[in-house]
Order: structure tokens, then sequence, then C-alpha cells
């Protein structure tokens, strides 16, 4: 293997770990601000009268907490929830409940 490549192979490898470490640590960041949801929503899936947010897509699970937050989803507790949090503690909670599979 000429050096080129091997460097270039090295150089991708350490990307990849990256960005492994990256989804990680927001998957855990996720998982403790977590706590304040799953007062409400269950973390099994069940629906108890509160949706289930479990196993959702996370770019779904953004937009819909940003139309909480911009009132454009008419509901007191979720805007309550939704207003004080950054897209960034959004993607975090999207990332970690995407990971959680509903219990059949
Ligand atoms: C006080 C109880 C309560 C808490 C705490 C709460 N939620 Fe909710 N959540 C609800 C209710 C009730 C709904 C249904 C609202 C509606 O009809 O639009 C809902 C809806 C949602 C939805 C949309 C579900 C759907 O099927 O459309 C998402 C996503 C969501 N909540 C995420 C969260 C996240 C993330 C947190 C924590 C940061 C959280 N919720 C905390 C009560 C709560």
């Amino acid at each position: 293997m000429g050096l080129l490549i091997r460097l270039a192979a090295a150089a991708s490898t350490t990307l990849v770990l990256a960005t492994a470490v990256h989804a990680d640590e927001k998957v855990e960041y996720g998982e403790y601000l977590s706590g304040s949801c799953v007062t409400c929503h269950q973390l099994s899936g069940a629906d108890n009268g509160i949706p289930a947010i479990v196993g959702w897509d996370a770019e779904a699970f953004v937009e819909v907490l940003l139309s909480y937050k911009t009132k454009e989803r008419d509901n007191k507790a979720m805007q309550t929830i939704a207003i004080p949090l950054s897209k960034e503690e959004m993607e975090a909670l999207a990332a970690y409940f995407a990971t959680i599979k509903a219990k059949e």
C-alpha cells in the first residue's frame, strides 16, 4: 500500500470514530434531559392518554417540538416544555428517544 493511501485510510477511520463518539454523546445528553419527559411519556411506548414518543424519526421529532415552541401546535403542557428547549437540546432528545424501541 502506498503511503498516501495508508494516510487516507487512517484519516477516514479517525473521522468515523469521531462521528460515532459525537453521536453517543448526543444520545447520553438526551437521556439526561429526558428525565423531564418520562414523568408523562411512557418509555415502554405505551399510550396512556399521552402519545408515545419512542422510536421516532429524529428529524420529525425535532419538527414536532419546534411546532410546540412556536405554538403552531396547540397544547399548553407541551408548549411549556418546548419553549425553554434549545435546538441542540431537542436534537439530543430526538437522538435519545429514537434509540428506544417500543415494547410490543
Ligand atoms: C406534563 C406532561 C408532559 C411532559 C412532562 C412532556 N410531555 Fe410531551 N406530550 C404531552 C401531551 C399531553 C402530548 C399530546 C399533546 C397534543 O395533543 O398535541 C404530548 C406530545 C408530545 C409529542 C408529540 C407526540 C405526537 O404523537 O404527536 C412529542 C414529540 C413530545 N410530547 C415530546 C416530549 C418531550 C421530548 C418531553 C420532555 C422534554 C415531553 N414531551 C414532556 C405531555 C407531556
